[in-house]
């Protein structure tokens, strides 16, 4: 079975853009990236999109449907009635390059600002033991494909251009965790956290949580464990002490 649908589509480049309505076929068992695949194929071949998995895997396909994130290919057509009207437009956080692509450096210069994976020396790759547990622990946050949706969300920078320089955003605080908590990872984390990453500026509203389509708990996993490691790096009386013994 299948209806003509309304959509509104922001069309436009980084120096102006608006909304264009279409009226485009749906499809039973459709998902949101079909509507925009068909809409290049029928009435606007120039439409600007990433995608390439169409499985939810890849990460490129993110965009704002009805000004909420999510990845087109994963958002069914059936979750919306037929006569409803379906805006989707560019991640907000970042430039708009062209119709739904934005430019998301933002993201990689984050990555690049975190030091990698140190382990301590004289323990060759082959010599790593580690618990199960902490395995397991790190394993939910490495199922992240970098969709950027939880960094499109959170209000720190999407309401604030100026915050972007200090604040690393959801998915690379949480990088930092996974860093933290690694038993073989001989660098100190926590002042950088605090200093250079921003996790101060979180305030918790856990939207990016809400966001994230591998339901990572981003914040109660990562974010909050982060905020109460450095929180007991700087004001645990004993932690203090100890650092000011050890640097002596
Ligand atoms: Fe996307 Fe979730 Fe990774 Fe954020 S943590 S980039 S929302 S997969
Ligand atoms: Fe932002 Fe997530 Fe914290 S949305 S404020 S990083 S809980
Ligand atoms: Fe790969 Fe949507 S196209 S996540």
């Amino acid at each position: 079975m299948s209806y003509q649908g309304s959509f509104r589509v922001w069309r436009g480049d980084d120096q102006s853009g608006g909304l264009v309505d279409y009226r485009v076929e749906v499809n039973e068992g459709e998902v949101v990236l079909d509507i925009i695949h068909r809409l290049q194929a029928t009435q606007a071949p120039d439409l600007a999109v990433r995608w390439n998995c169409k499985a939810g895997k890849c990460g490129s396909c993110s965009a704002e449907i009805n000004g909420k994130p999510r990845l087109l290919c994963m958002t069914r057509m059936s979750t919306f009635t037929e006569d409803e009207t379906i805006t989707v437009t560019p991640l907000r956080t970042f430039p708009v390059e062209k119709d739904l692509v934005t430019d998301v450096s933002f993201n990689y210069e984050k990555s690049r600002e975190i030091p990698a994976f140190a382990p301590p020396e004289g323990v060759a790759p082959g010599d790593y033991r580690m618990s199960q547990w902490d395995v397991e622990r790190s394993q939910e946050f490495r199922k992240c494909i970098e969709c950027f949706l939880c960094q499109d969300v959170c209000h720190v920078v999407r309401d604030h251009e100026d915050n972007k320089q200090h604040f690393a955003g959801p998915r690379f605080l949480m990088r930092i965790t996974e860093l933290d908590m690694h038993p073989l990872d001989a660098a100190d984390r926590r002042e950088a956290a605090r200093t250079e990453h921003g996790i101060g500026w979180c305030n918790i509203t856990k939207c990016c949580t809400e966001v994230c389509p591998e339901h990572i708990k981003i914040t109660d996993n990562a974010l909050i464990p982060l905020k109460e490691r450095v929180a007991d790096r700087y004001y645990d009386p004993i932690v203090w002490l100890g650092n000011k013994i050890r640097r002596r």
